[in-house]
């Protein structure tokens, strides 16, 4: 499973540049039109990540009720999710969707530091 852990990082930054592309666009008033460049796409890369974490934790024997690390990045990634809808999907106030943009941004900032370090607490 030696191909498992750069394809996650693949799609990692594939989700991140399709993640910042859309917020560029929802910040200059022009969001992404199209099913395939709004939804589809992102929403694939998104599947594709979300399940080559899953079979890397199998594979790599790490559990979220044993490891915390992993327990912290899957709620943070729960948040990310949260954001990234209300950035992208909820209409109503610009300010709400950039604000919702800005944390998720931070948020993944977060996640990554947690798979890097293993550590919950990242910078303590
Ligand atoms: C937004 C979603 C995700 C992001 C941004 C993300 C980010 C990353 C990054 C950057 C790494 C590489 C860390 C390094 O080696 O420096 C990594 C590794 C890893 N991720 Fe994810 N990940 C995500 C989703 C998931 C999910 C859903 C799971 C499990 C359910 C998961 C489990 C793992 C595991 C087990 C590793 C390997 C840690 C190691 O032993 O090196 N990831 N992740």
């Amino acid at each position: 499973m030696a191909w498992l852990l750069p394809l996650h990082v693949t799609l990692v930054v594939v989700s991140l540049l399709l993640f910042v592309w859309r917020g560029a666009r929802m910040w200059r008033g022009r969001p992404a039109c199209g099913r395939l460049l709004h939804r589809i796409l992102p929403d694939s890369v998104d599947t594709l990540l979300l399940g080559s974490g899953v079979l890397l934790a199998y594979a790599l024997h790490v559990a979220p009720w044993q490891d915390a690390w992993l327990a912290a990045k899957l709620i943070a990634i729960v948040l990310y999710i949260l954001l990234g809808f209300i950035a992208f999907r909820h209409r109503g106030s610009v300010w709400i969707n950039r604000t919702s943009f800005i944390i998720a941004l931070m948020t993944v900032v977060y996640i990554v530091a947690v798979a890097h370090t293993m550590q919950p607490w990242p910078w303590a």
